[in-house]
């Protein structure tokens, strides 16, 4: 008999209840019938048909549809970001080399693509938590990624638990450094990876003429405001792209919000044929006072 993947989701829910908190009470969480997560206050949240948690109190539309999932996820599996990827993965494996169980949160994790391919790769006991506001990013997750918990919440109100976590990742979303702070065990990991000014600059010529960065906050700055800054790495690679995956890369930006059609149909028929990729990812601990 073939167990469904909302069971096997259902499942790691179950056993690893203890994570949750309620997002309205704050008190503790159980899963009742394979079906439910219900707090101490009878505040209750259905498992949804394909598997993940809706956890955020209020719905929320955001900019970051069902296409524009569709296409991160056809991006990223075409190994875009595999170098920054791997760069990650091996920081993970060395921080929870000796654990026997660790904990892992993607917070923003969109379609889910990076946690799955990290956890991959990973050896041993690791359970994975993905969460992000856009319910379209957290129903791939779930429907294609069967074996870790997806939940669509709120940075700035995490359904979890303080002290939780082994290791939280922030990959080309936005941080909450208080939920993380709370959320991260004494000796956890956090790592973000952010864009630098070469990223998807073929793109950003196209799309921002010669407008350059506008983002000038330096964003090592604010994390070591955080954290204590244990490295950072700057990984930049160009990336030859495959045909057909101009399309989906223009789709999966928020670089091309706003544009016009006429703009959009001027990159598509532009002959870009390779990409640069530019991260700095940050690894930090918290801060012991
Ligand atoms: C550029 S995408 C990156 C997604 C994924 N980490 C990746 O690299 O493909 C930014 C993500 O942050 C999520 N996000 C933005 N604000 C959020 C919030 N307050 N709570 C949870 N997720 C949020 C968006 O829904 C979106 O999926
Ligand atoms: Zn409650």
């Amino acid at each position: 008999m073939t167990i469904s993947k909302k069971m096997i989701n259902a499942q790691v829910m179950e056993s690893n209840s203890h994570l949750f908190r309620c997002p309205i009470c704050s008190s503790g969480m159980m899963m009742a019938d394979k079906s439910q997560l219900v707090c101490a206050d009878n505040h209750s949240f259905d498992l949804s048909k394909s598997g993940y948690i809706n956890l955020a109190p209020q719905a929320h539309v955001t900019k970051y549809d069902k296409s524009l999932f569709e296409a991160r996820k056809i991006v990223m599996s075409s190994g875009f970001f595999n170098p920054v990827l791997d760069y990650i993965t091996t920081k993970i494996a060395t921080h929870t080399d000796k654990l026997e169980q660790a904990f892992i949160l993607d917070a923003g994790c969109g379609e889910g693509t990076h946690l799955s391919a990290i956890l991959s790769q990973l050896p041993g006991n690791k359970t994975g938590v993905g969460i992000d506001l856009a319910k379209e990013g957290i129903t791939a997750a779930a429907k294609v990624y069967p074996g870790s918990i997806w939940s669509v919440a709120d940075l700035a109100n995490c359904p979890f638990q303080s002290n939780r976590f082994d290791v939280i990742l922030n990959i080309l979303s936005p941080a909450n450094y208080a939920e993380f702070t709370r959320l991260l065990k004494r000796d956890g990991l956090f790592i973000k990876a952010v864009p630098e000014s070469g990223y998807l600059k073929e793109l950003r010529a196209v799309f921002y003429e010669d407008e350059g960065r506008k983002d000038d906050t330096d964003p090592v700055a604010r994390f070591a405001e955080h954290y204590d800054v244990v490295s950072t790495e700057r990984i930049t690679y160009v990336f030859p792209l495959a045909p057909g995956l101009l399309a989906p890369l223009i789709r999966m930006t928020p670089l091309t919000w706003g544009a016009s059609e006429e703009k959009i149909e001027e990159a598509l028929g532009m002959d870009i044929q390779n990409i640069t990729i530019d991260f700095t990812v940050i690894l930090g601990m918290k801060k012991i006072e």
